[in-house]
Parts: C-alpha cells; sequence; structure tokens
C-alpha cells in the first residue's frame, strides 16, 4: 500500500516536516486527553509517513504514554534493561554525572537482535540539559532508495545475524548468569515494511554481526559501506527535546542516535515500545 497519496488532509493535527527525508513535528494534539479513533488515525497516518513524529508539551503520566502506545499494538518488555519500578514494559532512560553509558548512543534499530524486533517506540523526556542530548533520526527508506538498482538487488538477496551479547552483557550494572543467553536472530538486510510496502535498509552498527552469506572479510566490508552510506545527513533529522516533547518512532523503517554530548547534565525519561512482527 503505497500511503503518500492518501496524504496531507489531517484534520485533527498540524504535521510540520522537520525534513523531506524524515520526521515532523505535530501540533494541535493532547495526549492528556482521550484519543479518539479519528485522532488515533491521523497519528497513525502521520507516522506511517514521516517515520518518527514529535509532541511538545505533553504533560503526561506513564499510563497515558502507554495506553497511546497500545493503540498501536501489545507492548514489548525490553530482554535486558531493569524493569521500571517494577514494570517492565517501561525503561528508564537516563543520562547524569554518574553515568558510563547511555542507551542508544550509536545508530540503531531498537533491539534488532530479537526475532520479533518492536514495532516503535515511544520516548518522553521529563528532563533535559541546557544543551545537547538530541536524537538523530535517519530513514531507511531514502537510505535504500538512494542506492544504485544493482546495488538494491544484491542486498534484497542477503540476510543478516544481529546479536546482543555484546551490546547488552555487563550494561547494566547487575550480576549476571555467565551461562545466559542474550537474544540473537537472522533478517533480511533489505526489509518491506508490513503497512506502507516500502522497501528500507535494515542492518545497523549495533546489533547487525555478520551478513550470512559471505565470507568475514566481504561481510565487514559491504557492512562498512553501508554504514557510512546510511549516515548521509540528507536521511536525516536531528530532535531537539524539551522538557515533555514526545517522540515516537517507527524501528521498521528508521535507525536513532541519541547524542549524549551533556556530560555530566541530566537527561531523564521514560521509553514504552510497542512488539512488532518477524521482517521480511
Ligand atoms: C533509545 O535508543 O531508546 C534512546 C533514545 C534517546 O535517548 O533519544
Amino acid at each position: 500500500m503505497e500511503m503518500k497519496a492518501q496524504l496531507a488532509d489531517f484534520q485533527l493535527l498540524t504535521a510540520t516536516p522537520l525534513t523531506p527525508a524524515i520526521g515532523a513535528e505535530i501540533s494541535g494534539v493532547d495526549l492528556s486527553q482521550p484519543v479518539s479513533d479519528a485522532l488515533f488515525e491521523e497519528i497513525h497516518r502521520a507516522l506511517m509517513e514521516y517515520q518518527v513524529i514529535f509532541f511538545r508539551d505533553q504533560d503526561i503520566v506513564i499510563e497515558q504514554q502507554k495506553s497511546l502506545a497500545r493503540r498501536f499494538g501489545a507492548l514489548h518488555s525490553h530482554p535486558a534493561a531493569p524493569a521500571h519500578d517494577g514494570d517492565a514494559e517501561v525503561m528508564m532512560i537516563r543520562g547524569d554525572e554518574k553515568s558510563k553509558v547511555v542507551a542508544g548512543n550509536f545508530w540503531h534499530s531498537d533491539v534488532s537482535c530479537e526475532e520479533e524486533p518492536p514495532m516503535g517506540t515511544l520516548l518522553h523526556l521529563h528532563q533535559v540539559p541546557p544543551s545537547g542530548g538530541d536524537t538523530l533520526f535517519a530513514s531507511m527508506y531514502a537510505a535504500f532508495e538512494a542506492l544504485s538498482a544493482p546495488m538494491q538487488s544484491f542486498l534484497s538477496g542477503l540476510s543478516a545475524r544481529h546479536g546482543s551479547e555484546h551490546v547488552y552483557r555487563g550494561r547494566y550494572g547487575v550480576k549476571e548468569d555467565p551461562a545466559r543467553e542474550y537474544p540473537t536472530a537472522v533478517h533480511p538486510v533489505v526489509r518491506t515494511h508490513p503497512e506502507t510496502g516500502r522497501k528500507g535498509l535494515y542492518v545497523n552498527p549495533t546489533f547487525t554481526v555478520k551478513i550470512e552469506e559471505l565470507k568475514s572479510r566481504e561481510s565487514e566490508a559491504l557492512l562498512r559501506m553501508l554504514y557510512d552510506h546510511m549516515a548521509q545527513p540528507e536521511f536525516q533529522c536531528r530532535f531537539r527535546w524539551k522538557k515533555h516533547s514526545l517522540a515516537f518512532w517507527d524501528n521498521r523503517c528508521t535507525q536513532h542516535f541519541a547524542m549524549w554530548d551533556y556530560y555530566p547534565q541530566v537527561r531523564h525519561g521514560l521509553r514504552v515500545t510497542v512488539k512488532g512482527g518477524r521482517p521480511f
């Protein structure tokens, strides 16, 4: 299904694109109020078109964030991060003067190491640093569409292993069983979005470990080329957070990079993730 033709006629919200490739700021929506079916349909359509959407000044509690997320599907629990306040469906995102690492400080699509990675993620920030702490988003549709036809065709026959032990082991400061197993999965290098039908690149430097059909050196060289290609600024937008901004990104067609340039300042918020299907 091609979404572009249906667009531009939102009745209940205004969508202001950030760049031609990706991202739109949504205004006219108060997420502390119940989201009607008609408004949900427009938010969904905006997400499909812009791949990541941003809401400002949303003074909402976690139950309201979760209830918007649930309109898109069942909630996902992170395979390694600790539950927030005993709730495995909520992940705290925090950087401060004690942090040794922060989540997402590298290009990635969330938890792509799982067999069925999350479709989307909603992040609401409660505290932001005076400057910095932006998140960069890149359109994997734009990255795929900019490749030559022979390269698109070559990549379309390949699959890649995504792993997570190298990312998650020891990261959360809890004592871990050395025998603990971490998610790993094989996905197509070019993924078809199940709702828009568009194709996008689906390898990322955080979780992807090897292209299955290639020799190690070939895989390393091809992945290096793809990561370099994907990181071109024209495929991106960059979001400057304010207190109570909420971002909702579609992991099936985007990657993001949370910039940790604000140490020792505090950046704090809560993340909720919606389950997704097996990539094809
Ligand atoms: C993440 O990858 O979920 C973190 C994103 C962010 O902090 O902006």
